[in-house]
């Protein structure tokens, strides 16, 4: 029987040695909680389309894009061509610049929702400010997010998103739990949790709290937390009730921008009031953004006497803005569509390969995204999702990486342009490898029986 640690030990031992040296430097040796996994984390080297190269010079298909970002693959000509062009006339002033209004008007013109956007670093920074507006522009105190959605890591973002479910109250009034020590108490207060895909649930959440309640947050398409899509009656009760009620709606958009040219709002049709991106719209390079309703953005306007202030050495700097026009000009509806199409098929493979071999996963899909769940029920929000088997799951991710498949530890993956039939046919198959590999291991230590059962919070 094959221990995938045991082989992940022998094969990547450049990975070791720069771990060892990084632990002495960097807190658990890393810099990005994500890129970690036990026992050590993969270190790439370099990357081309959609392969990757580690340390000691292993190929490998790249079936996470930097966590999505890379939807046109690693060194993508066009984007090379452009970030060289600018690295070569200045990478940073301290003034406006012409490329970030060609970003600026693309978005605009692509995405339903908006009509002005500011630009920022990271997805953390966008939905930190459009919450921050949402308060400012209705003068009201608290967010309402979705419990087990992600928005990145500042503190009133980190309340949620993977509470231990026997801690986190009925699954139809969810508690506000933290993510991370630290978090303080009044972001749990300032926090109103709403199940995903319960429209009834949570429309009564918000007639409660009502008038404290500033903004609601979602992803229409959960990404990180599984890749789970909203329902289309959950969406659109969700825009009806927050108009009614006087809150704005923000869809955060980071990762699902790459679905469609205007992202799942575009999909689903319904228009929220603000939205927040990154991942994609940088090319590779750390720029976000939000933006939406004139009306809201306007409280930005500097000329105004009382405005909400955006500070940011890095904000539109010229080299991310040059990547992101470069990868929005690519992004045409074809490429969209085209990708689209492959993840459906890698879907329907994928489900294909577990059944044959009868092993309890889900694989849910949405676009070019898709996630694997080691659970015999459908994963349709958080609760279900927290029924998925973590031991499998780690085993599954470390085996694949030792087939030459690079996915999230959490077992989620997202598409590239340059993927064709062969690299998701080589996915595929060493998906199958890997369940064939382990499954004997996993039956004999009783792993398949040992599948987490949904509990009866208090
Ligand atoms: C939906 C969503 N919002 C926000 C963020 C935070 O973005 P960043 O990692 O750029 O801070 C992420 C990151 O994965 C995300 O998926």
């Amino acid at each position: 029987m094959v221990d995938p640690e045991y082989v992940y030990r022998r094969t990547t031992p450049a990975s070791r040695a720069l771990h060892a040296r990084a632990v002495k430097v960097m807190p658990g040796g890393t810099t990005r909680t994500t890129t970690y996994f036990d026992p050590y984390p993969l270190y790439i080297d370099r990357g081309e389309g959609c392969r990757i190269w580690d340390a000691d010079g292993v190929e490998r298909i790249d079936m996470l894009g930097n966590y999505t970002a890379m939807i046109l693959g690693h060194a993508h000509p066009k984007v090379v061509e452009a970030i060289a062009k600018q690295a070569a006339r200045g990478t940073a002033f301290a003034a406006a610049n012409p490329i970030e209004v060609e970003l600026a008007t693309l978005l605009c013109e692509r995405v339903p929702s908006l009509e002005q956007v500011r630009f920022c670093n990271s997805g953390t920074e966008a939905t930190m400010f459009a919450m921050r507006l949402a308060r400012a522009f209705t003068g009201r105190p608290n967010i309402a997010r979705i419990e087990g959605g992600y928005h990145g890591t500042h503190d009133y973002a980190e309340v949620s998103t993977h509470p231990a479910p026997s801690d986190a109250g009925p699954a139809d009034r969810p508690r506000a739990r933290p993510d991370s020590i630290g978090t303080p108490q009044w972001a749990l207060d300032g926090t109103v949790v709403l199940p995903f895909n319960n429209p009834d649930a949570a429309e009564r959440i918000l007639r409660e709290e009502g008038a404290r309640v500033a903004a609601v947050i979602l992803e229409p398409i959960i990404g990180a937390g599984g890749v789970i899509a909203a329902t289309n009656d959950f969406i659109r009760r969700l825009r009806t009730v927050t108009r009614e009620l006087g809150m704005l709606l923000i869809f955060d958009e980071v990762i699902s921008l790459r679905v469609a040219p205007g992202g799942a709002q575009q999909l689903y049709g319904v228009t929220p009031d603000l939205t927040t991106m990154g991942k994609i719209i940088g090319g590779g390079l750390p720029v976000a953004a939000f933006g939406g309703r004139a009306d809201v953005m306007g409280l930005m306007d500097p000329r105004r006497m009382r405005n909400l202030p955006q500070g940011g050495t890095y904000n539109g700097n010229p080299l991310g803005m040059a990547a992101g026009v470069a990868t929005l000009k690519e992004l045409t509806p074809d490429v969209y569509e085209e990708l689209n199409r492959q993840g459906a098929r890698v879907k329907d493979q994928l489900t294909e390969v577990f059944a044959t071999h009868g092993i309890p996963a889900q694989v849910n899909a949405a676009g070019s995204l898709f996630a694997i769940h080691f659970t015999d029920i459908p994963v349709t929000d958080y609760r279900s999702k927290a029924t998925s088997n973590p031991k499998i799951t780690h085993d599954f991710f470390l085996s694949l990486v030792n087939h030459g498949v690079l996915m999230a530890p959490r077992a989620m993956g997202a598409l590239s342009t340059p993927m064709r039939e062969p690299d998701i046919q080589e996915f595929v198959d060493a998906v199958d490898a890997v369940i064939t590999e382990q499954l004997p291991r996993w039956r004999v230590n009783g792993d398949l029986q040992a599948r987490v059962r949904p509990v009866s919070p208090p």
